[in-house]
């Protein structure tokens, strides 16, 4: 009876249980992040992209342009309706800068990346957010090392 009228609106018996108490797979799928989470992620790891490959640390470049990916990834299971956006902004902005990392050219990333940040500046507009504008930081605000993996030190100056 109890699980039939459950059903009957939209909702899910399954519970999930901590030392603290019980939700509903509901609700745990309520409190996932929604999109301003998911892009403040994304604006840190696109600036660490950029100051990684200015480094010469292109692994870490792409790794932290792949926690953009991933990111992108979680946003269209938790809000659906930007699926396609996303996957349009991925195709002709992340993809141009994933080949510049992968090609180790400094000219063509920092120019696929200006296009990147005028992008985000279009889908921002587009989704009724003119006053969202991401700005690259002048400073690089990383604590990992972005020089070439070799050239690192542990210890040294540029190591610490
Ligand atoms: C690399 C590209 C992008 C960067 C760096 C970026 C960056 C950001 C940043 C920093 C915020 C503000 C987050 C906060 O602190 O509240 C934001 C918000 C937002 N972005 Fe992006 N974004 C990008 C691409 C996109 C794309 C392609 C879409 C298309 C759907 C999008 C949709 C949104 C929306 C809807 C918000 C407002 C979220 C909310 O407060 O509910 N962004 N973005």
């Amino acid at each position: 009876m109890i699980r039939a009228g459950l059903e009957a609106h939209g909702m899910s018996e399954i519970k999930a249980k901590t030392r603290h108490g019980e939700m509903s797979i509901d609700q745990l799928a309520e409190i996932q992040p929604g999109m301003a989470a998911v892009m403040k992620e994304v604006g840190e790891r696109f600036t660490q992209t950029y100051y990684a490959a200015k480094g010469g640390n292109w692994k870490l470049a792409a790794h932290h342009l792949n926690q953009v990916r991933a990111e992108f990834r979680k946003a269209k299971v938790t809000r659906p309706k930007f699926a396609d956006d996303l996957d349009a902004y991925d195709k002709e902005f992340l993809l141009p800068i994933f080949e510049s990392i992968r090609d180790r050219d400094w000219v063509k990333f920092e120019s696929t990346f200006k296009n990147g940040e005028v992008g985000s500046d279009l889908y921002h507009d587009k989704r009724g957010y003119p006053h969202i504008r991401y700005v690259l930081p002048k400073e690089p605000r990383s604590d990992l090392f972005l020089g070439p993996p070799e050239k690192f030190v542990r210890g040294s100056a540029t190591g610490v």
